[in-house]
């Protein structure tokens, strides 16, 4: 094992640094470069062998457990918003006994690194058992001999490689990039994406890889704010749209990894509970990229910083945030809003992990969690 960690201390850091080629290879199955006006397009053999099915579905309903979860939360936002495709997500568990309605041409994600996840298979399985009219399945998977490829009709990969931390990380980040592919690919199919915004995607992901490398040279700055956190006893995580499922994933890693509690919320939520527990013993992670969300956060973080709340915002050097008192700032590189959750992600990874190696806790194992939860 240990031979395999090469250089990094543990699995959970060498798979966080592995993301930029991970995801690379996820992004070479549909992009490919071109000699026309648009530099890269999607490759005819993407999804090929599923056009058919693709073009007939009206909803999406996307299930998971999780850190698999919070990937589809993101891919909600992109459905609704890049090809007005509705999208419900839902934790497996909670699906499963609800006795749902899944309306007639969904596409069902079951999204799960390992495809083993029982709530994961069971939830499918009873969506199966009422055969909808229309279903189609799709499995988001890391292990392509799971059971969950083997139950679904599409199997999309991520090309993660193997992943020991029990703490989701690069994982995360290939199934955010596979969504993507897999919204242009379903919005080209149906002919409800523009050619303008398709390329521009297009484009923004190829450079995604070198952003994610851009974003991991921030280490030593998250690490020298991550030292705020060793003695503290909560957390709150901060984001809206897109990043609001980075926010709830931020503090699912802090939680598992340095068992300090934390919270993700909806910046705009603020008002209505947790601003009661706003005090300077209690950190406030922020993810603000200058996005058009942007001025309303920053109303929230002054909301905060009144109340004697201390700030660490992970912001773009164009929102022109500086340090102050009890304001931390790590800016992270320029990336389009759109794909803006993929590059946030790896900065609330890092803090988690450097606050856990801190408290010297179990990082790649932590207590009572397992990798893959083959029990309901
Ligand atoms: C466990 C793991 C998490 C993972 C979740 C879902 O709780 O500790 O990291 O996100 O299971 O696993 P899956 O394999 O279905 O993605």
């Amino acid at each position: 094992y240990n031979a395999d960690k090469g250089e990094f201390k543990h699995y959970m850091l060498k798979e966080i640094y592995e993301q930029p080629d991970a995801v690379a290879r996820t992004l070479d199955m549909a992009l490919e470069s071109t000699e026309t006006a648009h530099s890269y397009q999607l490759r005819d053999d993407f999804l090929q062998r599923h056009e058919t099915q693709l073009s007939n579905i009206r909803h999406v309903q996307v299930i998971a457990c999780g850190t698999s979860y919070h990937a589809g939360l993101v891919a909600k936002y992109w459905f609704e918003n890049l090809i007005r495709i509705p999208c419900s997500v839902e934790v497996a568990s909670e699906f499963r006994y609800r006795n749902p309605v899944v309306v007639d041409n969904s596409l069902v994600i079951c999204i799960s690194q390992s495809g083993e996840t029982a709530d994961t298979l069971s939830a499918l399985r009873e969506i199966q058992k009422h055969s909808p009219t229309g279903l189609v399945s799709l499995a988001l998977c890391n292990v392509p001999t799971s059971s969950l490829v083997r139950e679904t009709d599409i199997f999309l990969p991520t090309l993660a490689g193997p992943e020991i931390g029990v703490a989701s990380t690069k994982a995360f980040t290939t199934q955010l990039a596979a969504l993507m592919l897999l919204v242009l690919k379903t919005g080209v199919t149906q002919s409800c994406i523009d050619d303008e915004r398709l390329y521009t995607l297009l484009e923004n992901l190829h450079k995604l890889p070198n952003q994610l490398h851009a974003s991991l040279n921030l280490d030593a700055s998250i690490k020298a704010m991550s030292e705020s956190f060793e003695d503290k006893k909560s957390c709150l995580f901060l984001g809206r749209g897109l990043q609001f499922p980075i926010a709830l994933e931020g503090a699912l890693k802090l939680k598992e990894i340095s068992y300090i509690h934390a919270e993700g919320y909806a910046a705009g939520e603020l008002k209505h509970g947790p601003l009661a527990l706003v005090d300077k013993d209690m950190p406030i992670v922020v993810l603000a990229p200058k996005d058009s969300m942007f001025d309303k956060l920053k109303a929230n973080m002054q909301e905060v910083h009144a109340r004697h709340g201390e700030l660490f915002v992970f912001a773009s050097e164009e929102s022109k945030m500086v340090a102050e008192d009890r304001l931390h700032v790590v800016y992270i590189p320029d990336v389009c809003e759109t794909l803006a959750p993929i590059v946030y992600s790896v900065p609330v990874q890092l803090l988690s992990y450097h606050v856990a190696v801190m408290r010297g806790t179990d990082v790649d194992q932590p207590r009572n969690l397992a990798k893959s939860v083959t029990v309901e």
